[in-house]
């Protein structure tokens, strides 16, 4: 059955053009735009033209390379974004994909009127993105983050790349045209401010385009933590059952009493909300936290229609083609009268929205919907997420870095049962198999 999206109903085509000088945050947004839409099953692909450049280039070039009156290095620069603009348009006809990210700096309107017209030619639209700051500390604080650890500067005495890399800066800044109210009126565009202090938006017309205005206007860079865990043990766990509304075992108590205690260490006085579903297991898990709790209706358990209270046993035996077909495409399953993960996915769009606004947040939840989750934060690929194992008892951290997330398992050491159903058996009981270990991506990007 093929799946509807607004993009393909649209037949839209989308190149967001990053511009900006460089440290400027372009790579870290390009890679959360890429990582939001794929979650949303949006094809997307980010060409890093600093990736293209190292390849055609000198591998450690310093700031005079990045000099526009450098005739031989221009030439280089010329020739890295030219093959990242043809494999980009390559990907959007080889692999039907809808929204493409040229992330370098773009810095100068002559390179972003050559981007336009390729566009133009191509059918597709073109959507400048900015990221312009002044905030010098904050400028120099990701130069420390990502920039003297970049590839550029392997070997480098980081206090030598700082210095070259605010001299590459001021190379560009010769050349630097921001998008400008009047000169780019009729251009779509939207300029990001110090961060998002500012948001200017002109001419977006699609609503493809203005989702990615509304996510990139609820992305901050602020330190944060957000804390995953799904409810104790619940007496439904005990007797395999799966959905319903039961409350927890003993031993699904002993955890929720044990969790003020696991989340202290992790996060020691910092302040956080408490998200839990609207479901009981949640909010008996959550009862002895000493912070603000919020409930969300789009927090519940993947809705399994008329199999919701039974066993897999009893699924497979009542429901054989069903539970076949689950196991085969278990993400676009859809249960008689209840869900997909697709459908969770969905619903679970305005929590992703918020919890980028938000700083530290803990959610409980349940098992389909925490995979959701933290495939959002890990990237995970949506055949893979409905077969991730994410145990009971267990409270898991997750840290957004510069360019991924970082992750952290805290066990409570309290038994509980095993959820986890493999491919082919309609026994519960834990498998390790490659989707079930945890996910750490970090890369380290850098434009033109
Ligand atoms: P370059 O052109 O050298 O590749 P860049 O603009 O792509 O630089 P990034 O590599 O993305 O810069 O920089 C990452 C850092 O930018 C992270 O530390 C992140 O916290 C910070 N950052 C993210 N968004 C913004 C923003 N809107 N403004 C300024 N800094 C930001
Ligand atoms: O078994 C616990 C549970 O939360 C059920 O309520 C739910 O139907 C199931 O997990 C979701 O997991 P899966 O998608 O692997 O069946």
């Amino acid at each position: 059955m093929p799946v509807y999206t607004v993009s393909n109903v649209q037949n839209l085509r989308i190149c967001v053009v990053m511009v900006g000088l460089p440290a400027r945050g372009k790579s870290f947004i390009s890679q959360k735009i890429v990582r939001y839409l794929s979650w949303l099953s949006i094809k997307s692909k980010s060409f890093n033209v600093g990736n293209y450049r190292r390849q055609t280039g000198p591998p450690q070039p310093n700031a005079e390379f990045f000099d526009a009156k450098n005739k031989e290095a221009y030439k280089i620069r010329q020739q890295a974004v030219t093959k990242a603009v043809e494999d980009m348009m390559n990907w959007f006809v080889a692999e039907q994909g809808v929204v493409a990210i040229l992330d370098a700096t773009n810095s100068t309107r002559e390179r972003r009127d050559w981007i336009l017209r390729l566009c133009r030619e191509n059918g597709i639209e073109p959507m400048f993105l900015e990221s312009w700051c002044d905030d010098q500390e904050l400028v120099l604080r990701n130069i420390t983050d990502v920039k003297q650890t970049s590839p550029d500067y392997v070997g480098v005495d980081p206090e030598v790349a700082k210095r070259d890399f605010l001299e590459r800066i001021a190379k560009y800044e010769e050349v630097y045209e921001p998008l400008d109210d009047n000169i780019d009126r009729d251009l779509t565009f939207v300029r990001l401010i110090n961060v998002a202090q500012q948001v200017i938006i002109n001419k977006i017309e699609t609503y493809l385009e203005s989702r990615v205005v509304f996510y990139v206007m609820n992305l901050h860079i602020k330190p944060r933590c957000i804390w995953l865990s799904r409810h104790g043990e619940s007496v439904y766990n005990i007797e395999k059952k799966i959905g319903g509304d039961s409350s927890l075992s003993p031993r699904g108590l002993q955890y929720a009493k044990k969790l003020p205690d696991l989340v202290r260490q992790s996060a020691g006085d910092a302040d956080l909300t408490v998200w839990t579903s609207t479901l009981i297991r949640t909010q008996e898990t959550a009862q002895f936290l000493p912070y603000k709790q919020l409930q969300w209706k789009a927090l519940d358990e993947l809705d399994a229609g008329v199999c919701d209270g039974m066993t897999y046993e009893e699924i497979e035996e009542k429901y054989p083609e069903d539970f076949k077909a689950r196991d085969e495409d278990k993400y676009e399953y859809r249960y008689r009268g209840g869900e997909s993960y697709r459908d969770v996915v969905i619903r679970l769009e305005p929590i992703i929205m918020e919890l980028e606004r938000q700083e530290n947040i803990l959610i409980i939840t349940h098992q389909a919907v925490l995979r959701c989750i933290y495939a959002y934060f890990m990237n995970v690929p949506q055949e893979e997420s409905p077969w991730m194992s994410i145990p009971l008892h267990t409270l898991i951290r997750l840290e957004p870095r510069a360019y991924g997330t970082k992750v952290t398992r805290i066990k409570a050491d309290i038994p509980a049962v095993s959820t986890y159903k493999e491919k082919g058996t309609s026994r519960v009981g834990e498998a390790l198999t490659e989707a079930t270990k945890s996910r750490h991506v970090l890369t380290n990007p850098s434009n033109d």
